[in-house]
């Protein structure tokens, strides 16, 4: 599968988001990462439906990659469907009826995505592997941008790359939390082929250098691997 940089908004200015998302947009991003917080689910509180409304009325096309840290996260899933999410994750914590809410995604036309947190095992994804579209994998615990990577991640990232490689579906796997330049290697080594970044992307001078030169590291650990 083609690597795919996903751009965190939660690093953007939101004064200028619209400026901010476009700007990744040109610099390479191919999807866009929209982080929604609900000071519940996730100690921290971010944006909802309204502003990726105001995204595409704005005129951006791209992508959208819709992260829920949310509890519950049924009501606000519709929402989202509606202001045009191409990709739906949830956090199986999130909801009591995960195979039904991912239905619900499903049904709309959108792609689902699951999302497993350091100390949430996989078990779950074998119950559900044949509704997901992506599989996100988080390698901080979510609710803040611009933590450190956790390491114990690669294993679980390898694990969720043999599941997804035995079931023969067209899934992807994400990687979220702490990717710079530096450690994004390491992820495109253990399986991932979707790669999330807040503050290595929009905390950098120039955007268009720092996702060329992850672009670089992916492909130069495809070549060597
Ligand atoms: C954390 C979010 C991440 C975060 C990534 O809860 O899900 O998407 O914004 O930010 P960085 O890349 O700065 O770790
Ligand atoms: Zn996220």
């Amino acid at each position: 599968m083609t690597p795919f940089i996903a751009p965190s908004i939660l690093a953007a200015d939101f004064a200028r988001l619209g400026d901010e998302v476009n700007a990744v947009l040109d610099a390479g991003a191919d999807i866009i990462h929209f982080d929604v917080m609900d000071n519940h689910y996730v100690p921290n509180l971010s944006v909802g439906p309204l502003v990726l409304d105001s995204l595409r009325k704005h005129g951006i096309t791209a992508p959208m990659d819709v992260h829920l840290m949310v509890k519950p996260v049924d009501r606000l899933v519709g929402d989202f469907i509606e202001s045009g999410a191409n990709i739906i994750s949830v956090h199986p914590e999130a909801t009591e009826h995960l195979h039904r809410t991912l239905s619900v995604i499903r049904d709309a036309g959108v792609q689902p995505g699951i999302v497993f947190n350091p100390a949430t095992p996989l078990t779950v994804l074998a119950e559900v592997i044949e509704l997901v579209d992506l599989v996100l994998i988080m390698s901080v615990n979510p609710g803040f941008g611009g933590q450190k990577f956790i390491p114990q991640s690669l294993d679980k990232l390898a694990q969720a790359r043999a599941m997804i490689d035995a079931s023969g579906r067209e899934i992807r796997l994400e990687i979220d939390g702490g990717i710079k330049t530096e450690n994004i290697a390491l992820a495109a080594a253990a399986g991932a082929d979707t790669f999330v970044a807040g503050s290595a992307i929009f905390g950098s001078a120039d955007y268009r250098e720092t996702i060329t030169a992850m672009k670089a590291e992916i492909a130069s650990q495809r070549a060597s691997g």
